[in-house]
């Protein structure tokens, strides 16, 4: 039975980055990820089937909603409404939790009762970090091949055991000029270095996933920030360059070396914008935040901890 529902998703960092896909019209990354979901910022989304759509979507999301209706054998329009309580399109994972929510409030919304694998691979298809919002604490997601016909990310490790925070750093509210999608399409195309990360990524994503298993936070610091930056170097490397990191971003990283030397584990990673995320015990995180709020041209800092699976609940059923 159709009706509306909402469903909240919480946008997660990769730790062994997605960066890359392979040549193929079903969105598959070139290489596995892993990334932790943040429990400190969400986004909240309704859809309901069965009256017309509100305004325009984007094709993206119509995309994902002929899915689901197809599965569901619905002919009819949908609405649908979001949130974020953070700012959209500037680094911070936007995609990952309002493509993990749609999935969600969308299969729910249409009556369809499906276990976590599918709705992830369904988030997958839209955008590939959205796979592991579906989960809570620490996920991965496999690298595809052109065989690949379903694909979903997998809950690694709990939320509860491991006192670990991320605290986002953010130095400016603008949103980015190149976004993730078509990054990672330029970069496939023009970095000479994309062969030697496609290579490289898997190794990384390894140590990474023993870190997590092992609750050492070194090793898994260590590895976020190789991973980090070999996927920035690449991006670095295509032609124009794609730069995301900004001067308040090297300044924020300069800032976590010297809390390291001062004896204040803490390991920095950077997405597809200027924004910085600062990996550490979480009894350490309100002191961090508060050094890093001095850096000049720092706008904001939020602490997260591993956050809670994505959730969604029927609102209304349909008459
Ligand atoms: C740098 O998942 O936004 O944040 O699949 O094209 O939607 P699409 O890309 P997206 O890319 C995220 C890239 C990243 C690293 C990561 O989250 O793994």
């Amino acid at each position: 039975m159709t009706g509306v529902a909402t469903a909240t998703a919480h946008p997660n960092i990769a730790l062994a980055k997605y960066w890359g896909k392979i040549e193929s019209p079903t969105n598959l990354p070139a290489v596995p990820s892993l990334s932790m979901t943040l429990d400190a910022l969400s986004t909240t989304t309704s859809v309901g089937f069965g009256r017309s759509a509100t305004e325009t979507e984007a094709k993206r999301v119509t995309a994902l909603l002929d899915r689901v209706r197809i599965e569901a054998g619905l002919r009819t329009r949908a609405w649908v409404e979001t949130a974020n309580d953070f700012p959209t399109g500037s680094g911070l994972a936007s995609s990952a939790s309002g493509f993990a929510a749609l999935a969600l409030a969308a299969i729910t919304a249409a009556g369809l009762e499906w276990d976590s694998a599918k709705v992830s691979d369904l988030a997958r298809q839209s955008s590939a970090s959205a796979a592991r919002s579906i989960f809570g604490g620490f996920a991965t997601l496999a690298a595809g091949n052109l065989d690949t016909t379903f694909l979903a990310a997998e809950p690694l490790a709990g939320t509860h055991d491991w006192a670990v925070a991320v605290s986002v750093v953010i130095t400016t509210f603008q949103p980015k000029e190149v976004g993730s999608t078509e990054g990672m399409t330029h970069t496939r195309a023009t970095s000479p270095y994309y062969a030697a990360w496609v290579e490289h990524a898997p190794v990384l994503f390894e140590r990474a996933r023993a870190a997590v298993l092992a609750r050492d936070l070194h090793a898994l610091g260590t590895v976020a920030e190789e991973s980090a930056f070999a996927m920035h170097a690449c991006a670095m490397a295509a032609a124009p360059a794609l730069v995301y990191l900004s001067p308040v971003t090297l300044a924020v990283i300069e800032t976590v070396r010297s809390l390291g030397r001062s004896g204040v584990p803490a390991y920095v990673t950077m997405d597809a914008g200027p924004q910085v995320k600062v990996l550490s015990r979480a009894a350490d995180a309100a002191h961090i935040a508060s050094v890093l709020r001095q850096v000049p041209g720092v706008e904001k800092v939020i602490v997260a901890r591993p956050g809670p699976a994505a959730s969604a609940k029927i609102i209304r059923q349909a008459p």
